[in-house]
């Protein structure tokens, strides 16, 4: 479903992503997991096209859609969620997920999907965005990517600063997306979190990826050892 071949991308002169291959089938939760500065969030980037590739390829569903600009992914089925849980803070609930249905190719998206998946915010949908807890916020940011109805969906973090009964109630929620036949792509320096749920995982260092496999193998290895040492790994 994403397939992403050989990719290359940075900053100006700097180059971060080296050789990058990666693939997520419809069904899946692929975990991807690295310390800081290991070039995760410019993979997510470089994928929805924030940041143009300078090699390499990223398809969606067997269409090659590398570089295009990123207001067009959502129209060919994938939903970024950025990290630092974006929600409109003087807008309601429900005006924040009604933006994430814009780019549907039918008229409307369907809230009781989305409400289905994040039973808190049935009832606090006329509620303003700024006012919900931290977790309520990632609810929102992810339920409104989830109103364009994606195939594809890219996560940037979303247990960062959670209580860890908010975070088991997000990875659930990443193994029913998968249920419902979404490619799930999860970055996250929550290594413990992730793996509970992944079918499979990599792990980044310097921008390229150094292992990849099941989480329950690659949580013995030394390069695993190293990204937990290098985050907040601890949940
Ligand atoms: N907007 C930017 N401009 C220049 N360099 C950046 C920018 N964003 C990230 N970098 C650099 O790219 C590298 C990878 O960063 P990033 O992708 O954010 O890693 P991670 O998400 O794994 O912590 C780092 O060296 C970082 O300093
Ligand atoms: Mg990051």
């Amino acid at each position: 479903m994403l397939e992403v071949k050989q990719l290359d991308a940075g900053y100006g002169a700097l180059r971060v992503l080296h050789d990058v291959d990666l693939r997520v089938e419809a069904g899946e939760v692929v975990a991807v997991v690295g310390s800081n500065g290991a070039g995760k969030t410019t993979l997510l980037r470089a994928i929805n096209g924030i940041v143009s590739p300078t090699a390499g390829s990223v398809e969606i569903d067997g269409r090659n859609v590398t570089g295009k600009p990123t207001e067009r992914m959502a129209g060919f089925g994938m939903t970024h969620v950025p990290e630092n849980r974006l929600c409109f803070p003087s807008l309601t609930v429900r005006d924040n997920l009604d933006l994430g249905a814009w780019s549907r190719r039918g008229s409307k998206g369907e809230l009781e999907p989305v409400l289905e998946l994040f039973p808190r915010l049935r009832p606090r949908l006329q509620q303003v965005c700024g006012t919900l807890s931290g977790g309520e916020q990632q609810m929102v940011a992810i339920g409104r990517g989830l109103m364009a109805d994606p195939k594809v969906i890219i996560l940037d973090e979303p247990s960062v600063g959670l209580a860890p009964k908010v975070v088991a109630e997000i990875m659930g929620v990443m193994t029913q997306l998968a249920e419902r036949g979404l490619a799930v792509l999860l970055v996250e320096q929550n290594v413990r979190a992730s793996f509970k749920i992944a079918d499979r995982a990599v792990v980044m260092q310097r921008g390229r990826v150094v292992v990849e496999g099941v989480p329950a193998e690659l949580i013995e290895m030394p390069e695993v050892r190293a990204a937990y040492l290098g985050g907040a790994a601890a949940a």
